[in-house]
């Protein structure tokens, strides 16, 4: 998480879908990135969530009729940076691209000069209808943007496209309404998680790391614009909506898919922690447990070092894993692997490092012979990328 929405203020409308009862979480997450939230009800929302508890939720006082505060509509509109409306329904969309203002949501929407978000929920045959889909078109064509739906089993029980889009979805979209686009023109290879090796075909060894820090840097350069190819080994966690997903097993198949992709990159993050060893000999069966005394091991391909020999590289951005925040140890990885930056983990302390939500790094990049280091506070995986991901931007454009 983060406070990427801090000082931001959401104008929050809820309109009468099965869908609002969704919108808890959203407000949650929203809440939890410091946003200011004005929630604002369509009087056919008052059957699916109360205004108290969305009131109580939100922390604002919650509107719903136009009279009773005579010019909220404007003074609302005025004020918000960002004006979602999740879920709306398709009365809601109809009624926003035809230009009605005959309630507050629709008359502050109408006022509203900002970001617009719509998240829409509604049976499928109301969605395929031409009247939606034309209403759709024409404010995606102003520069309303649009979150959803997805596909899937309705509220009716029915299959098809109008279930609400995911919670954390709907929260990315308000998050990169307001991210500056500073990475616009970077292409941005990001490999993550660990990789396995295997020893017979159900056996292997890993290692403890997650995807979280990777998918972390994946997430925010897409937020900032990048194009982002996400290779990844097997993690369990949801990986994040990037250009190209890629999903590897060994060290070997990530080596074969960062090399067959460099040459589109403007910038390299190896935040994966691809295993340094594998067994000597992969076993065509499973191996009885009697039969084995040890597994002789091998030395697995360094993905940075092949990386290095290329005579045209990208910016290339090491991690390394240590106990301790050793420094000198990273400075040799870094002449020794040709980087322009490496970002040193201390995997010590339960609260950073592999498998945590929470790290704290310790930058180092050069600009000759000179070494520069910078410490980061201990703050979230997503906040330790946004700063990575502006130092690299920074660095690049000699600032
Ligand atoms: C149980 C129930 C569920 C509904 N769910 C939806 C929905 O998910 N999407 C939608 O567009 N309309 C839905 N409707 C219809 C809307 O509530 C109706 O069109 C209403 O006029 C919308 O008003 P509003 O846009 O001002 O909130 C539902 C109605 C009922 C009775």
């Amino acid at each position: 998480m983060g406070n990427f929405l801090k000082n931001k203020k959401i104008i929050l409308g809820i309109t009468g879908s099965i869908a609002a009862y969704k919108i808890y979480e959203l407000i949650k997450l929203l809440k939890d990135a410091e946003a200011d939230i004005f929630p604002v009800m369509t009087e056919k929302a008052t059957y699916f969530v109360t205004p108290l508890s969305i009131e109580i939720s939100c922390g604002n006082k919650v509107l719903i009729d136009m009279f009773e505060e005579p010019l909220s509509h404007i003074e609302l509109a005025k004020k918000a940076d960002i004006f979602l409306v999740a879920p709306a329904t398709a009365n809601l969309i109809n009624k926003y691209a035809s230009g009605i203002a005959d309630d507050l949501l629709t008359t502050t929407l109408l006022a509203f000069k900002g970001h617009v978000i719509i998240a829409p929920a509604m049976n499928w045959r109301m969605y395929q209808s031409p009247q939606v889909q034309k209403s759709i078109e024409y404010l995606k064509n102003l520069g309303v943007k649009f979150v959803g739906p997805e596909e899937g089993l309705l509220a009716c029980g029915e299959e098809g496209a109008g279930r609400l889009a995911s919670i954390n979805k709907i929260f990315e979209s308000v998050v990169s309404a307001i991210t500056e686009k500073d990475l616009e023109k970077e292409h941005i290879i990001i490999t993550a998680g660990p990789t396995r090796q295997y020893i017979d075909t159900i056996r292997f060894i890993t290692n403890k790391s997650s995807g979280k820090m990777g998918y972390a840097l994946a997430k925010i350069a897409k937020r900032k614009g990048a194009y982002v190819t996400l290779i990844s080994g097997p993690s369990t966690i949801e990986p994040p909506e990037v250009d190209r997903f890629i999903r590897v097993e060994t060290t070997s198949e990530m080596l074969n898919q960062v090399m067959g992709n460099i040459n589109k990159a403007t910038t390299l993050l190896m935040a994966a922690a691809p295993l340094d060893f594998e067994p000597k000999k992969i076993f065509k069966t499973k191996i009885e447990k009697k039969s084995i005394k040890s597994i002789p091991l091998k030395l697995c391909p360094d993905i940075l070092i092949e990386v290095s020999k290329l005579k045209k590289k990208p910016f290339t951005v090491g991690f390394a894993a240590e106990a301790g925040l050793n420094t000198e140890r990273a400075k040799i990885k870094l002449r020794e692997k040709s980087l322009d930056m490496i970002i040193l983990n201390d995997i010590m302390q339960k609260d950073r490092g592999m498998e945590s939500d929470t790290n704290e790094v310790l930058i180092i990049y050069r600009k000759g012979n000179k070494f520069f280091e910078e410490k980061t506070p201990l703050m979230s995986k997503e906040e330790i990328a946004s700063i990575i991901l502006s130092k690299i931007r920074e660095i690049k454009l000699g600032k």
